[in-house]
């Protein structure tokens, strides 16, 4: 077992890790952030999806130890300071872009990613940056929606 170091929403945090640790197990069972889900472990679902240096990355496909001192935020680090919920996360509220909440944290994540990166993004860009995020409930318009509000764009009809 071997210490690693990162800084993740902001604070610098260390863990045991062997070398095959996965990063999603790191947040989760090295540190408790357990907002990081899993539901698939080989890289398919995108529920895991967190941010390392700026950009999403599936955190059941990376090894804690090759990230060592990397900047990764996770869902928890996704609220405003004063504990509110973020403009992305409040439209995922308001525009019912969540059912059981299990794709959510990968969503918002992979979302906050795209908007990053483009600020007023088309469906289709949204559709087609979300296509490694699965989700077995909300039939994705209403995911879209979320994020297209976010972007303070038109909404897309029913
Ligand atoms: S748990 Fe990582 S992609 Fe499914
Ligand atoms: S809201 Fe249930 S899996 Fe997406």
């Amino acid at each position: 077992m071997t210490k690693t170091t990162m800084t993740v929403n902001g604070k610098s945090v260390s863990a045991a890790t062997e070398g095959r640790t996965l990063l999603s197990a790191y947040l989760r069972d090295g540190l408790g952030l357990t907002g990081t889900h899993i539901g698939c472990d080989t890289s398919q679902c995108g529920a895991c999806v967190v941010h390392v240096d700026g950009l999403a990355v599936k955190s059941c496909s990376v090894f804690a130890q090759d990230i060592e001192g990397a900047d990764v935020k996770t869902i928890e680090g996704m609220a405003n300071a004063d504990g509110s919920l973020s403009v992305l996360q409040q439209a995922f509220q308001d525009h019912h872009g969540l059912q059981c909440g299990f794709c959510t944290p990968g969503m918002v994540m992979s979302s906050a990613a795209l908007l990053a990166e483009n600020p007023n993004p088309t469906e289709h860009q949204v559709r087609d940056y979300l296509e490694g995020n699965l989700c077995r409930c909300t039939g994705y318009h209403n995911i879209v929606k979320a994020v297209m509000a976010a972007s303070d764009q038109a909404v897309p009809a029913e």
